[in-house]
């Protein structure tokens, strides 16, 4: 359906594959454009899918940045409809119904990382590699490096990465909370498997609420925050699982 990512339903599960192998999977306007068009389907579908899982095609990359032979071409107005355009494209993988996971393994580099940041959950094997080298390409972060970066793992170590566009190990990326769980390369699969069908296994519209309130929330007042989280808590209580959930622990109980 795409020429340069693949998306596999399965189970419930929705593996998509960023399929640029010989370029390291480097995101050209096309495969962000593919990208947004593939978050919507998984849109339409949320009755069926319950978790999004996002990995680079091959085993060097999960994205090695934007597309520099393409950046080279454009012109300031270019600059600034392929800039919004990745924004659109990473703000709608954030604002999916459903949690995503991003799978890295090898080069998570500059726009690659602003796409891994901008999903809920990132789990890396030992051999993954993270930075944004913009500057060194005399250009600034354009898909959130300078705003999603800092909210993520604070702004001095996101001015670090930026201001030196130094590449960062795994085990670095895990120190700094830029990746949430560390595997060898060999168990990265079944690992991001295991977790998808742990967040799968619990109730659907409590997690649904719960990413919506933590994504709604991060940049609200802490007063404001909470009453998101107070109205998300209350909307549990319109829902039958709730009833049948609570009801089936109660009902264990007496037994
Ligand atoms: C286009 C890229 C690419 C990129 C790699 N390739 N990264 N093409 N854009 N970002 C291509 C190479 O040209 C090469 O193609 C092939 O992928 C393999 O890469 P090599 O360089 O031969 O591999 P290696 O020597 O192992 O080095 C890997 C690497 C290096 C360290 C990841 O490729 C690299 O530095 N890439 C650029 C990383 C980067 O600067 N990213 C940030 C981009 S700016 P051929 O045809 O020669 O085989 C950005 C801005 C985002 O992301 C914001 C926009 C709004």
């Amino acid at each position: 359906m795409w020429e340069n990512l693949i998306l596999d339903v399965q189970d419930g599960l929705a593996f998509v594959t960023l399929n640029r192998t010989k370029q390291l999977n480097a995101l050209n306007e096309k495969l962000a454009v593919e990208l947004g068009e593939c978050a919507d389907k998984i849109i339409q579908e949320q009755d069926k899918i319950d978790v999004v899982i996002i990995a680079g095609s091959g085993d060097r990359a999960f994205v090695a940045g934007a597309d520099i032979g393409e950046m080279l071409r454009m012109d300031p107005q270019q600059a600034i409809a392929f800039a919004r355009l990745l924004h659109q494209t990473n703000t709608k993988l954030d604002s999916l119904p459903q949690p995503v996971i991003a799978s890295i393994n090898g080069f998570c580099l500059g726009g690659g990382n602003e796409l891994a940041i901008a999903c809920d959950i990132r789990i890396a094997s030992d051999k993954s590699k993270f930075g944004q080298p913009e500057v060194g390409l005399g250009i600034t972060p354009g898909a959130g490096g300078t705003q999603r970066l800092p909210r993520l793992i604070g702004p001095g170590r996101a001015k670090y990465m930026d201001y030196t566009g130094e590449i960062i190990d795994a085990k670095t990326a895990l120190e700094w909370g830029l990746i949430d769980i560390l595997v060898p390369e060999a168990e990265l699969k079944d690992k991001v498997l295991a977790v998808a069908k742990k967040i799968q296994s619990q109730r659907r519209f409590a997690v649904r609420q719960v990413k919506q309130c933590i994504r709604l929330g991060k940049d609200a007042a802490l007063e404001a925050a909470l009453e998101i989280e107070v109205q998300a808590f209350s909307m549990c209580f319109t829902h039958p699982d709730r009833t049948e959930a609570m009801g089936a622990f109660v009902n264990k109980s007496k037994k």
